[in-house]
């Protein structure tokens, strides 16, 4: 039985994600069938089925260079925007690196994108590996731990051009002076300014994570990796005095996992051997060479993609790690365990994305929500689904 950690919220419902396939290929690299599109028609439509399902968030990519088994790319705030304008509860999370644009223009942007969606925009700040991707745009490549020291002072940014007039920050990548941004946001019940998820999982990204973001994503990892993740996350947001009066709220706890739901667990885990046994190998290889920047270049050698094997890295962000493999029974009771631990959304990726968002919903969601009030129950405490978007029983995929 895995113990509650006390950072679980057993009152709030689990919420969902997906990631937008806006990258072709799929979301493992390998030859096995994936009924999944990444042009916007296929895009579209899936959007809608994921509201209709019960998904609050989808979450875009942001690659520029054609690489490791994918060789077409949308670009993630355009293609996020389109996706705002075409639902009308899905919130959209916008990838972006920091070197990769000003601050300044993003907060610019994502304000517009607000408005249009009426308060559905949100960004996830991603700190780069891939460095060619940079340097042969001729951009500055930073040091692993610099790169962070550059992604705080951007969030910085972002959150004080969100939330204040007149505003001004001086630093060693960034100089904002007396700077207004009108409109603002979108004022909605609830949320500061759109939401800020931040994609990291070494030392130093823990650490920025824990003093800057609204949401710490973490990529795919077994119960205890994820408890050992969150640690760093949790102590930086202690010592910056996180969730007390006049600081920010304690950031909340996003986990990746790619989804196997079949009739039986036999079925499932063949499905897995398939994908695996499939694998497109150079491409995994390539990857592989190409992570080294991330984590594993540091003092500690800890990070993302660090400790992943060559299976592992099939799924280009660990989801097998976290075995969200079986029946929709044993995949329900998996996601309640991670609850326990601190989980506070599920983004999830699969083959076949449309049929498969519209089979979570309707046969894995109602199994979560019966598991999670029977948790807070046990516990003293009651499931508020009052702020959740529920799955409506039919959606045609
Ligand atoms: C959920 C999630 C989404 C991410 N999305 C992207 C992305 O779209 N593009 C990108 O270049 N990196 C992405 N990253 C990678 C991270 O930003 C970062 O480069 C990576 O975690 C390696 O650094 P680390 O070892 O310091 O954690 C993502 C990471 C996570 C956990």
């Amino acid at each position: 039985m895995t113990e509650i950690s006390n950072v679980a919220r057993l009152s709030e419902p689990l919420k969902f994600a997906y990631w937008v396939p806006n990258v072709s290929g799929g979301l493992v690299v390998s030859t096995i069938e994936q009924r999944t599109g990444w042009d916007f028609d296929y895009n579209k439509k899936l959007a809608r089925i994921a509201e209709e399902s019960g998904f609050e968030y989808a979450l875009t990519q942001t690659r520029y260079a054609a690489s490791y088994g994918a060789d077409k790319q949308h670009e993630a705030t355009s293609f996020s925007l389109a996706l705002l304008a075409a639902t009308e509860r899905l919130k959209v999370i916008a990838a972006v690196h920091p070197g990769m644009w000003h601050p300044g223009v993003l907060a610019k942007y994502i304000i517009t994108a607000d408005h249009i969606s009426n308060g559905r925009a949100a960004v996830n700040i991603v700190s780069g590996w891939l460095k060619s991707e940079f340097t042969n745009f001729g951009l500055e490549w930073l040091e692993h731990d610099e790169r962070y020291v550059r992604t705080e002072e951007f969030i910085n940014v972002l959150r004080g051009l969100w939330t204040e007039k007149e505003y001004s920050q001086s630093g060693k990548y960034y100089n904002i002076t007396d700077f207004t941004l009108q409109p603002a946001p979108v004022d909605v019940p609830g949320r500061a300014h759109p939401e800020i998820f931040f994609g990291g999982n070494s030392t130093a990204a823990q650490a920025t994570a824990g003093r800057v973001a609204d949401w710490y994503f973490s990529n795919g990892k077994d119960l205890e990796g994820f408890q050992e993740n969150i640690a760093g996350v949790v102590a930086a947001a202690g010592a910056s005095r996180r969730g007390t009066e006049g600081h920010l709220a304690a950031p909340r706890f996003g986990l990746n996992g790619f989804v196997i739901a079949r009739d039986s667990e036999k079925e499932a885990r063949d499905t897995l051997r398939e994908i695996v046994e499939k694998a497109h190998k150079p491409a995994v290889q390539g990857f592989r060479d190409a992570v080294q920047e991330a984590g594993a270049s540091t003092k500690d050698g800890k990070g993302m993609w660090a400790d992943s094997t060559f299976e592992d890295l099939i799924q280009y962000n660990d989801g097998f790690k976290t075995q969200l493999i079986g029946t929709p029974e044993q995949i329900a009771e998996r996601i309640v365990e991670y609850k326990k631990i601190g989980v506070n959304l599920f983004l999830t990726c699969y083959l076949h994305f449309q049929e498969e968002v519209a089979a979570f919903g309707r046969d894995i969601l109602p199994i979560v929500r019966e598991l999670e009030a029977d948790l807070a129950r046990k516990n003293g405490a009651e499931l508020d689904l009052s702020q959740t978007p529920a799955a409506k029983v039919e959606v045609n995929a």
